[in-house]
């Protein structure tokens, strides 16, 4: 199997921005993530679950500041994380808007030190595609944890596959579309 070429932002319109989300971000976040948690391909989130985790959210905004697609980091352990929350607004998809935020993502889980972050999808090739590895479940005992906790809420949860990625020391990430921005900016100036 070929080795996927590594993402960057510059698949990403020039108008569109990735950025860390702030707080007016968190009912767009909501009305994006809520339908897709309807067809349990994410769990779902409260506005205020949103709003007072708002540090850990991703988005791709367009020029208007209309969010099109945000992820989030949710926080196991000092060195464990998942990618959660990974939607794009259905009129972006196949842009790579999704794959742009979970880099967003793996920049902010690096800057806190996070090593091992990971994944549920029931969309093998889109984790696949950003170099993560299939992984089975049991490996996260607290995820599992959550899920209990969660069903037993009453929350339904659909089965999903794993996908684990080790970022390591090493690990660099890719170049941002801010920053390119940013960059091009200062040159002008
Ligand atoms: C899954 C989702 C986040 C992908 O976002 P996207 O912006 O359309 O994806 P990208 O354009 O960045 O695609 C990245 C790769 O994933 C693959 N991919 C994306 N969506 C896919 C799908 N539905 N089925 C199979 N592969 C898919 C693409 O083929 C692409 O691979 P390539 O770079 O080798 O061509 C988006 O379709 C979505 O919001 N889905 C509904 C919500 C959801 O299921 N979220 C949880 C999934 S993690």
């Amino acid at each position: 199997m070929a080795t996927p070429k590594p993402k960057t932002a510059e698949s990403a319109s020039p108008r569109t921005m990735v950025r860390r989300a702030v707080r007016a971000d968190a009912g767009q976040i909501l009305e994006l993530v809520t339908p897709y948690a309807a067809q349990g391909l994410m769990l779902p989130r409260t506005f205020d679950q949103i709003a007072s985790r708002i540090d850990n959210y991703v988005v791709a905004a367009d020029a208007s500041g209309r969010v099109l697609a945000c992820a989030a980091l949710e926080e196991y352990s000092p060195s464990l994380a998942e990618v959660s929350s990974v939607a794009v607004s259905p009129a972006y998809h196949g842009k790579g808007l999704g794959s742009q935020v979970v880099l967003g993502v793996e920049r902010l889980a690096r800057a806190r030190d996070i090593e091992e972050l990971f994944a549920l999808s029931l969309t093998d090739n889109f984790f696949l595609s950003l170099t993560y590895k299939p992984t089975p479940i049991s490996r996260y005992p607290e995820k599992l944890a959550r899920y209990d906790i969660l069903s037993k809420s009453g929350v339904e949860i659909v089965p999903k596959r794993c996908f684990q990625k080790v970022l390591g020391k090493t690990w660099s990430a890719p170049r941002l579309v801010e920053q390119a921005q940013a960059r091009k900016q200062q040159k002008l100036a």
